[in-house]
C-alpha cells in the first residue's frame, strides 16, 4: 500500500527532483542534476511576468534560457518544455478531475440530523475541520493566484499552478456542498479562522509568508527577495499542504473507516489525492530552485526553515488540542503530536533538510490502507470519460 504523497508519478525521470531521497538518507540537493547549470546573478535586470510589450521579430525561446524564477525567455511560449515533471503533473491532475456535487450526502444528512448519530466531541471535531480547511483552501488559492504566479517565471509551471488554482476552488466548493448539505451555520464555518485562535494562529502564521510577495514593489533577482520566495513556497507547499493537512485529513478519514460521514469522507478521500501531488510539485520546484541558485540554500537559510517548521508544528500542536480535548473515534492528541513530527521528518527529507525529530513514528498505519489508488484510479477513469462525452454533446 502507498500513501498519496509517496504514489508513483509519471514523467519521473532518473534525476528528477520529485524523488530526491528513495534510500531515506539526507541528500544533497545539489548533487541530483548535475547537468544543470546555475544561473547567473541577477539583480539588475527584472525577471518576465508575460506581460510586457512583444517584440516583433523577436527570439524563438530555447530550453536552455528557461528557470523557474529570474528567466527572462518569454513565459508565453509553453513549448519546448524544460520541466516535463510540471507538464506530467498538470496532466495527471486533469486526469482526476472531480466535483463535489457527484458525491451522494444522503447519508452524512441523516448522520448529522440524528440526535444520536454522532456524538458532541465528534460534531465538534468536524466543524473544526470544515472551518480550518474552508479558509485555507482560500488562503492557499490567494497565495498561487496572488504570491506566486507572477514571480514563477516559467510557462509549464505556470499551467499546473493554474490547474492547482481550480482545484482550489472545487475544494472550496467542496467545503461550501458540506455546509450547505448539513445545513451548519455558514458564518461559524467559514468564519472561523477569525474566531477560533488555534484555526486563526495557523491561518495569521502563513499569510506573514505571502503579503510579503503580494507587496506591489517585491520583485526577485537578489538573494534575499529570492530567499523571500522560497521561504513562502516552503510555507504554502511544505507546511500548509504537506503538514497542517494532513492532520485534517486523518481525522475526516477516521469516520469514513467507521462508517460514519462517508460522503465527507469520500470527498476528502479526492482532495488529498490532489493535495498529494500539490505537495509534490511544490517540492519540485523548491528543489529545482536550489538547483539553479545554490547560493540561497545557506546554512543559515536551512536554520530558518527548520525554526519555520518547528514552530508550525507548535502551532498543529495547539489545534490538536483545540479539536480533540478528549479522546474520539480512535484518536487523541498526543497521537496527532507523534503523527505531525513523523509527517515533518518526511518533509525535511523530500526538500534537503536532516530530521527534525528523530525517531518519530507513524501512530496511523491504516492512512495507507484508506488511501486505496487501484479503487480511486477506476473512478476517476469513469469521470474522465464521462465528463470529455459530456462536453461534445452540445454547445448551448
Ligand atoms: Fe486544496
Ligand atoms: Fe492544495
Amino acid at each position: 500500500m502507498l500513501d498519496f504523497e509517496d504514489a508513483p508519478r509519471q514523467g519521473i525521470k532518473p534525476g528528477s527532483t520529485s524523488n530526491p531521497n528513495p534510500a531515506g538518507a539526507v541528500p544533497d540537493p545539489f548533487a541530483l542534476d548535475k547537468q544543470v547549470e546555475p544561473a547567473e546573478p541577477t539583480g539588475t535586470d527584472e525577471s518576465v511576468t508575460g506581460l510586457e510589450q512583444v517584440e516583433l521579430g523577436g527570439d524563438r525561446v530555447s530550453v536552455d534560457d528557461k528557470r523557474i524564477i529570474n528567466c527572462r525567455a518569454d513565459v508565453n511560449q509553453l513549448v519546448p518544455f524544460k520541466y516535463q515533471w510540471a507538464w506530467d503533473k498538470y496532466l495527471n491532475a486533469c486526469a482526476n478531475h472531480w466535483m463535489p456535487q457527484e458525491v451522494n450526502m444522503a447519508a452524512d444528512i441523516a448522520t448529522w440530523n440524528d440526535p444520536n448519530g454522532l456524538t458532541d466531541d465528534e460534531r465538534m471535531i468536524l466543524k473544526r475541520g470544515f472551518g480550518f480547511f474552508s479558509s485555507s483552501e482560500s488562503l492557499v488559492a490567494n497565495n498561487i493566484v496572488l504570491g506566486i504566479f507572477k514571480h514563477l517565471t516559467n510557462p509549464e509551471c505556470r499551467q499546473y499552478l493554474l490547474r492547482q488554482a481550480f482545484e482550489e476552488a472545487v475544494h472550496g466548493h467542496c467545503f461550501q456542498y458540506i455546509v450547505e448539505s448539513l445545513n451548519l451555520d455558514e458564518g461559524e464555518i467559514f468564519n472561523m479562522y477569525r474566531e477560533l485562535p488555534s484555526v486563526h494562529n495557523k491561518a495569521a502564521w502563513a499569510l506573514q509568508y505571502t503579503q510579503s510577495l503580494n507587496d506591489p514593489d517585491f520583485q526577485t533577482g537578489t538573494p534575499e527577495n529570492d530567499q523571500k520566495f522560497l521561504r513562502d513556497l516552503i510555507a504554502f507547499y511544505v507546511i500548509f499542504e504537506g503538514i497542517w493537512f494532513y492532520a485534517g485529513f486523518v481525522q475526516f478519514l477516521s469516520f469514513g473507516r467507521r462508517n460514519k460521514m462517508t460522503g465527507t469522507a469520500e470527498q476528502i478521500q479526492y482532495i488529498m489525492r490532489d493535495e498529494s501531488m500539490h505537495l509534490n510539485f511544490g517540492i519540485d520546484v523548491i528543489n529545482q530552485i536550489k538547483i539553479e541558485n545554490p547560493n540561497l540554500w545557506t546554512e543559515d537559510f536551512q536554520r530558518e526553515v527548520r525554526t519555520m517548521i518547528d514552530e508550525a508544528m507548535h502551532l498543529e500542536i495547539e489545534y490538536a488540542h483545540d479539536t480533540m480535548p478528549r479522546g474520539v473515534l480512535g484518536l487523541n492528541a498526543s497521537m496527532f503530536d507523534e503523527y505531525m513530527k513523523f509527517i515533518a521528518n518526511r518533509r525535511c527529507s523530500q526538500i534537503g533538510l536532516a530530521e527534525l525529530y528523530p525517531g518519530a513514528e507513524n501512530p496511523f498505519p491504516w492512512m495507507s490502507e484508506v488511501i486505496d489508488l487501484k479503487k480511486e484510479k477506476n473512478f476517476f477513469e469513469t469521470r474522465v470519460i464521462e465528463y470529455q462525452s459530456g462536453g461534445a454533446l452540445s454547445w448551448d
